[in-house]
């Protein structure tokens, strides 16, 4: 006779391998129901991007079969958690998550990676906004296929203009087009804490913040003004992006904000012709220096054509119907960085209180 006891003591065989503790202490397991010997359950994952969904799966079935389940259905949650503590005072109180795209040098690829992140991480399921806090050279629109002037709630916030169900917020949307936008310094911290404040960004499980290049009032405004659940640092293989990146980890330390890790992006072309793979930039030296400064390596992102087209035509290279070699890497890379996330919000005390 399976007895819900049975059961749990049996799921408390189950790890949830990223934070390394089993699913029936980490409040995972939900609405069991026992019939004869067929059970049904759900398991809230902390994120539907959930890398490691189908080792859990598997891991709960043969646990269940081990004591004699016959049949076994699964329904899947999500419940996603804050990585960095709420605060009364933030400006951002339905945000569960911020991670900020920031890099050292310009042009390797932030935006890029800022918008795939953030299209991905929705295409798994996730509520998510992406905010383009590159107010000189805003590049989010362009990339995420969306235009226009955003309308007002009832409340007087700025309601975003949504694509790919990332809803976006740009200072393009705010200015006429072909306009440059000639801002200095503290202005441009003004404008970041705006969008954060005046922004009806409704209850989101992550906001991506896409930084413009380098140490700037931008960043220092953001690391100081909102809870950064984690920043993804983004450098080519160069030897001068990755001297760049280093003043952005050592700002970001600075200032407390957590560095999850880094990603190089530009790593190889590979030929679609003959396969042959081509280190235009150099190569490994991203996953040197997260080794040299204890960061997790999250991969290098090929060079392909289609981020390319994808940004100039406004279609993110994972939201295209034949996502290329790059479109596999950034949707792994969206798995991982959720994941980060749940690491570190499993690891703020009291243990997953759920908000
Ligand atoms: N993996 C890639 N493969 C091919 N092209 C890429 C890749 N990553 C980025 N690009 C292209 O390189 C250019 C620069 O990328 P992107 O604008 O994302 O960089 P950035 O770091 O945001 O730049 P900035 O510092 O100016 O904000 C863009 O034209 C983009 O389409
Ligand atoms: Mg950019
Ligand atoms: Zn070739």
């Amino acid at each position: 006779m399976l007895t819900e006891t049975a059961i749990f003591d049996a799921l408390r065989n189950v790890q949830e391998p990223e934070l390394g503790r089993d699913i029936v202490t980490l409040q995972m397991v939900k609405d069991v129901v026992i019939e004869g010997p067929a059970v049904s359950l759900t398991i809230e994952l902390t994120t539907p991007a959930c890398p490691l969904k189908d080792e859990i799966e598997r891991d709960v079935r043969a646990a269940l079969g081990g004591i004699g389940a016959a049949e076994v259905a699964i329904a899947w949650g999500a419940m996603v958690r804050r990585a960095a503590p709420s605060q009364p005072q933030s400006l951002v109180p339905g945000v569960k998550n911020i991670i900020a795209v920031a890099s050292g040098k310009g042009g390797v690829g932030k935006s890029s990676v800022s918008a795939n992140l953030a299209t991905a991480l929705a295409l798994d399921g996730a509520s998510v906004g992406l905010l383009d806090a590159d107010i000189t050279g805003p590049n989010i629109p362009l990339m995420m296929g969306v235009e226009g002037a955003p309308a007002a709630t009832p409340e007087g916030k700025i309601r975003p203009l949504e694509r790919y169900g990332v809803k976006v917020i740009s200072i393009q949307f705010f200015v006429p087009e072909g306009q440059p936008i000639v801002w200095r310094g503290p202005l441009v911290g003004g404008a970041i804490q705006q969008f954060l404040r005046d922004v009806d960004w409704g209850e989101l499980d992550y906001l991506v913040i896409d930084l413009p290049p380098g140490t700037s009032d931008a960043q220092l405004t953001l690391a100081q003004s909102v809870p950064i659940g984690g920043a993804l640092l983004v450098t080519t293989p160069q030897d001068v992006a990755v001297a760049d990146v280093e003043k952005a980890l050592a700002m970001f330390r600075r200032m407390s904000v957590p560095v999850m890790g880094i990603v190089e992006n530009m790593s190889a072309f590979v030929c679609p012709h003959c396969g042959e793979a081509t280190e235009i930039f150099g190569r490994g030296g991203g996953e040197a220096f997260a080794k040299r400064h204890e960061l997790e390596y999250f991969g290098g992102i090929p060079i392909d054509v289609k981020v390319r087209q994808g940004g100039d035509a406004g279609i993110p290279a994972v939201a295209q119907r034949e996502p290329g070699p790059a479109a596999v890497v950034l949707r792994d890379l969206a798995r991982r960085v959720a994941a980060r996330m749940s690491v570190r919000a499993a690891q703020q005390v009291p243990v997953l209180t759920i908000s």
